[in-house]
């Protein structure tokens, strides 16, 4: 088991690159399998979750080839895969089972998934009550956790489904089923989740449209069996990953970086509007389009902040940075309110408990009810002693948030099971080095 230990640190400085976005990785390999030919993808995010998901498309059946500076996926058309028996291993990634099974459930194949502790734990009745509807057959439908067999439908139905939950791995999982089927899936959602899927289908030559409907949630339609064009696909680098460097430097004293080519999708950047809410200085340059999604370089520096109060309207566009939001809201003065997080207890862990209990054992004070979190802010000019040992529970956002607050204490935070970091920032300890964090491997 490897672990890290956070040192104190300051002046944390430089202009940086984090590796590509996860989410739009994942997609690029799928939604990638089902073009009519070759294409090509640049910086895909090589991370353990993404290399599950390459995995399971080989053992599917689709040529996957890693080059020099790029990867290429030789997709063989919509409603194509076919074959039994498959055994998939999605390690960790919620993300990766969660949409394959949407890409079975529109073919003629039958596979199980499965995957490890943490991953068989998360909750998958929210997609196969849906992707019954498409036809599906699985072996358990009662059963909500991996490992699940499904039998999918080469002409799967196309169906409305109304989801209670604003999640882009529902909405997708749905979508990409609907790929093959002779009609319209209309997914509706009581908030706007991420939109990758939506808008690389769109780039790709599909009709997909996205409206709000009297009610406020969203109804999203796509057309089934479009005509998608074999376009090369360039991944901007991870938001969710971009949080760590920025809010290290936003807590350090006399910090400033820099990230460039970040995917500041609208759908994604509930976290520096809240830290920009909170008094930090964070500046966009440099915006503009890469394949549908827009990007921009990030630059921000040490800040003083407040608590603020987080709505609810906000949490999908900020569904995975609430550790580290809230290793922001320790130096916050007064109390940062989070409003409707109850999600965060289906994530790698109940995000909820780790981040009080993390905090708690450091001396900051939170009070955790079934969908809210207050964390008491100790304020700009705080003294944290430090010196304690957080489990990363196989959660890599609590790994590398925790790593994060181990900057500004006295004595440091060790971090317990870190390999988890490899789910999305492999590069986490280099970058956060480079700039000047003190972070040191222990084995
Ligand atoms: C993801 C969606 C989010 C997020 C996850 C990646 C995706 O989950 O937490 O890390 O790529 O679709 P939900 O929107 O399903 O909650």
């Amino acid at each position: 088991m490897n672990s890290i230990s956070s040192n104190k640190s300051s002046k944390l400085s430089g202009d940086i690159v984090v590796p590509g976005d996860k989410s739009i990785s994942h997609r690029a390999l799928i939604i990638g399998s089902l073009v009519p030919g070759k294409i090509k993808i640049t910086n895909l995010l090589e991370s353990d979750d993404v290399i599950a998901t390459a995995n399971a498309l080989e053992l599917l059946g689709l040529k996957i080839n890693k080059k020099n500076d790029f990867w290429e996926i030789f997709g063989s058309g919509i409603g194509n895969l076919s074959g039994s028996n498959y055994r998939l291993d999605m390690g960790n990634s919620g993300t990766g089972s969660r949409l394959l099974m949407g890409l079975v459930a529109g073919s003629d194949v039958e596979a199980t998934f499965f995957g490890d502790d943490s991953l068989s734990k998360r909750p998958m009745k929210r997609i196969i009550i849906p992707l019954l509807k498409t036809g599906a057959i699985f072996d358990d439908p009662n059963n909500d956790n991996l490992p699940l067999k499904i039998r999918g439908s080469k002409i799967p139905l196309p169906i409305e489904y109304i989801s209670p939950v604003a999640s882009a791995q529902i909405k997708s999982s749905i979508l990409l089923a609907g790929l093959s089927s002779t009609g319209n899936t209309i997914v509706v959602e009581p908030a706007l989740s991420r939109d990758h899927t939506e808008n690389m289908l769109k780039y790709l030559g599909a009709k997909i449209s996205t409206i709000q409907l009297p009610d406020s949630s969203w109804k999203i339609t796509l057309e089934g069996l479009p005509c998608l064009k074999a376009l090369d696909i360039e991944i901007p680098s991870d938001p969710s990953s971009a949080a760590f460097p920025i809010v290290a430097s936003i807590i350090t004293p006399n910090s400033h970086v820099k990230v460039s080519n970040v995917c500041i999708n609208d759908l994604r950047v509930g976290l520096y509007t809240s830290l920009i809410e909170m008094g930090a200085n964070i500046t966009f340059s440099n915006k503009r389009k890469i394949n549908g999604e827009t990007v921009a370089d990030i630059s921000a520096s040490y800040s003083k902040l407040n608590g603020i109060t987080i709505p609810k309207k906000r949490v999908a566009s900020m569904i995975d940075e609430y550790p580290i939001l809230s290793i922001a809201a320790v130096k916050a003065k007064g109390s940062t309110i989070m409003e409707g997080v109850e999600e965060l207890r289906y994530k790698e862990t109940d995000r909820i408990s780790a981040i009080c209990d993390g905090l708690n054992s450091i001396g900051v004070e939170t009070v955790d009810t079934k969908d809210k979190v207050v964390i008491k802010g100790k304020g700009p000019d705080c003294i944290l002693n430090g010196n304690k040992t957080i489990i990363s529970k196989n959660d890599h956002r609590i790994a590398m948030s925790f790593l994060c607050l181990g900057l500004i204490t006295e004595n440091p935070i060790t971090v317990l099971d870190t390999d988890t970091i490899n789910s999305s920032f492999p590069s986490f300890f280099e970058v956060m080095n480079g700039i000047g964090a003190k972070l040191n491997r222990i084995k």
